[in-house]
Order: C-alpha cells, then sequence, then structure tokens
C-alpha cells in the first residue's frame, strides 16, 4: 500500500501527467455516438487502444499512444485483452466500405477472424435524440465541449452522416471531423454510420510526428 501510495500521489500534482498536444479535441456527436456503441457492444473486451511504447508496437500499429489522445475518453478505453488488433490508430486505415463489410460479417474480408457479426449495425437507426444532453454530461466531467457545441450537437450529428449537407459549421467546430455517407446507405443514419465516423477518427487528431516529447529536464522524475 505504502508503495503504491509513493508510486500514484505524486502523479495528481504533476504539472505534465498529460502533456498538451495539438489537434486533440473532444470527439464530434456522432463520433460520439458511434463510441458508446463500442462500449456497449463490448469491442473492447477484444481489442486495446493503447499502443506501447516497445517496438514491436510501434512497427505494426504507428506512433505510440499519448496519454493526451485518451484525455476525452469517459470511461477510457485502453483494454486489458487483445484478441484482435489494437485499435488506438486504425482511423484512415482502411476504407468506409471495409468496416462496414467486416462489421456486418469479418469472414467476408479476414477468412480466419473469429471476430462476431455485427450485421444489425446497418438497419438500427441510431438514437441521438438526446445527445446534446450526452455532451453535457461529458462537460460536467471536464471535456471541454461549449455551449455552442452542445446546442448544435443533434445538427451536428445528422450534418456529419450526411453526403450532401454543409459541414462547414461542423468542422469549424471539430477540426479534422469526416462528413460523408459512412455506411453507404443515404437513406438513413444508423448505428453503422456512427461506429464507422468513430473508428475513421482513431488515433487521426494528433500529429504525432510533429510531436516532440518534453526534455528531461522538465520533467520532475525521482532520478
Ligand atoms: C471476440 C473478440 C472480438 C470482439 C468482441 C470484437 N473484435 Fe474486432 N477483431 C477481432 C479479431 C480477432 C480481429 C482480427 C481479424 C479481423 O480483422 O477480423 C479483429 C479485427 C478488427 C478490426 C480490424 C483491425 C485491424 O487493424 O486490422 C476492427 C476495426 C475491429 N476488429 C473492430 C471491432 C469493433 C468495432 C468491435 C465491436 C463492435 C469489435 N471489433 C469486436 C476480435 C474481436
Amino acid at each position: 500500500m505504502i508503495g503504491g501510495i509513493v508510486e500514484i500521489v505524486p502523479l495528481f500534482y504533476l504539472e505534465n501527467t498529460i502533456e498538451k498536444v495539438e489537434g486533440m479535441r473532444p470527439y464530434t456527436p456522432l463520433e460520439l455516438a458511434g463510441r458508446d456503441i463500442y462500449v456497449r457492444e463490448g469491442c473492447y473486451v477484444c481489442h486495446s487502444q493503447m499502443i506501447r511504447p516497445f517496438r514491436d508496437e510501434v512497427e505494426r500499429y504507428g506512433h505510440y499512444s499519448l496519454a493526451a489522445e485518451s484525455m476525452y475518453d469517459h470511461p477510457f478505453q485502453w483494454g486489458s485483452k487483445r484478441t484482435g488488433p489494437d485499435l488506438a490508430r486504425v482511423g484512415g486505415r482502411y476504407s468506409d466500405e471495409w468496416h462496414v463489410a467486416h462489421l456486418q460479417d469479418p469472414r467476408s474480408v479476414v477468412p480466419e477472424s473469429v471476430m462476431p457479426t455485427y450485421a444489425f449495425l446497418s438497419t438500427t437507426e441510431v438514437d441521438i435524440h438526446n445527445i446534446g444532453a450526452h455532451l453535457a454530461a461529458n462537460r460536467a466531467v471536464g471535456v471541454p465541449y461549449t455551449d455552442e457545441m452542445i446546442a448544435s450537437a443533434l445538427a451536428d450529428a445528422r450534418t456529419q452522416g450526411s453526403a450532401t449537407a454543409d459541414a462547414t459549421g461542423l468542422q469549424g467546430r471539430y477540426a479534422k471531423a469526416g462528413a460523408r455517407d459512412f455506411d453507404g446507405n443515404a437513406a438513413k443514419l444508423t448505428e453503422m454510420d456512427a461506429l464507422v465516423a468513430y473508428l475513421q477518427m482513431l488515433g487521426t487528431l494528433v500529429d504525432v510526428e510533429a510531436y516532440k516529447p518534453a526534455p528531461a529536464e522538465t520533467l520532475e522524475t525521482s532520478q
């Protein structure tokens, strides 16, 4: 217990436990809805979202995860089991069509996959009627959503899932937000739209190549 206190308590007082990095922003309403589906379906039971600074992981998945990249996760999705690959940087790695085909029937694209099918996501309309309240709840635990973001949450969610709506306002509020018809079905805003929007954003917000770790002398380590 004493060892735990000695190791953990200083982290609460360190200025740089979470270093500030450029580009990290709160999730868009549609990404947040997709994240809820990710949690609801227990994707974290088989997938982690934390690339450790080991050569094999960095070569396979990309730059190791920064603490700031999960600072708006409530609850965090680091995971503790890897039946499937780490997903922290899966955004942009595959096309939307690949994700839809894979979630509908993983064996159609990866014959040896043991991942379950989630075909119902394509036919289930995503429940966003209280998405503004959901943003407000995240704000209560520290995510910097503005009043404007909360007021336009429902419209922003619909805009992001549409191939034709004008996304200028959405992208002004949320940098780099990809707006399109993610599931290829323009008639409905489905849970598939939301989940694919979330997956395609993962790991794409921070320009990790431009990131420079704080110089060692500014780190208050015990050594
Ligand atoms: C029973 C374990 C299991 C569950 C639950 C599971 N997956 Fe997977 N997933 C896997 C395995 C194994 C693979 C690797 C084979 C493949 O690509 O299908 C994988 C691959 C993936 C990939 C491709 C990753 C890459 O880099 O190639 C994505 C994306 C993915 N899963 C998303 C999800 C999402 C989203 C959910 C929840 C809706 C989910 N998975 C639930 C086991 C699982």
